[in-house]
């Protein structure tokens, strides 16, 4: 059998359903695509037709935010409520790093562009299981309640902008994620929750490797296009992402991945507290 081009690799893990499958594939692909590399034969990006959509299970039910039932974040209903929102945004990343390869495998990238997507799925699909076991401990699976649809939307709007979803996917949604992981730390710590502690502690240190990759890449193409990266971010952002970006900024972290300040208060419905 010839061997499968990383597009079509892609493309296998993207048209997967279930949602266990779907990361085993995916898994098992990062480490063919590595195993690979570090023989020195890397295998070759190819090209592949990425659905518009990922093949997603029958259940969870996909609502409009505004009807996903809200539950106390304290109860313990609360907190199988919130694992099984990260596990739903977990098993999305997972779709976003494959879906970059073929949809923008036209644009002639570095391999070590690959290298980043491929070890950020590889650690999604890694992040769906964990937030799983979470699940279980507690009674409870991925698809016993209702998630958010929409998650796709950024995707389907940068289906044709490269830079577009570098600014949005990485550089906006999975920033935001390292401003809200802290406080549900907090919150699973102070129910002795460890499992769920230790499992976002991780998705928390691995997810700052996510951000830096978009802000890398997105650096490296308005080098390649003679632009000027700040400029160019908050006119995508603006174009592509709806809604002003929400504050409390984890600064910290974002400085950590290569974003800066001026990047991303100027797309905030505040103004960054005065300094001096
Ligand atoms: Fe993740
Ligand atoms: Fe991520």
């Amino acid at each position: 059998m010839a061997e499968m081009t990383l597009s079509e690799m892609a493309v296998d893990v993207l048209t997967t359903a279930d949602g266990f499958e779907k990361t085993k594939k995916s898994r098992d692909y990062a480490a063919q695509w590595f195993a690979a590399r570090e023989a020195g034969t890397p295998l070759s990006i190819g090209r592949a037709d990425a659905p518009l959509r990922p093949s997603r299970p029958a259940k969870p039910e996909l609502l409009d935010p505004r009807d996903v039932p809200k539950r106390k974040p304290g109860s313990p209903q609360g907190r199988i409520a919130l694992l099984h929102a990260v596990a739903h945004i977990e098993l999305n990343a997972v779709d976003l790093h494959w879906d970059i390869i073929p949809r923008f495998a036209h644009i002639e990238m570095p391999l070590g562009f690959y290298d980043d997507w491929v070890k950020s799925a590889d650690e999604e699909s890694k992040h769906f299981n964990l937030i799983c076991d979470c699940l279980k401990e507690l009674d409870s699976f991925y698809g016993a309640l209702p998630a958010h649809a929409g998650m796709w939307r950024a995707a389907e709007d940068t289906v044709d902008d490269f830079m577009g979803r570098l600014a949005v996917v990485p550089m906006v949604l999975e920033a935001r994620g390292l401003d809200v992981t802290p406080g549900m730390i907090d919150l699973f710590r102070k129910a002795k929750a460890d499992r769920a502690v230790a499992s976002l502690e991780t998705i928390y240190a691995e997810e700052v490797g996510h951000v830096a990759y978009g802000s890398k890449w997105f650096h490296f193409l308005c080098g390649r296009h003679n632009l000027d990266p700040k400029e160019q971010f908050h006119t995508l952002v603006r174009k592509y992402f709806h809604g002003a970006l929400k504050p409390p900024f984890n600064e910290e972290k974002r400085a950590e991945a290569g974003l800066p300040p001026d990047f991303y208060w100027p797309l905030a419905d505040q103004h960054p507290p005065r300094t001096r």
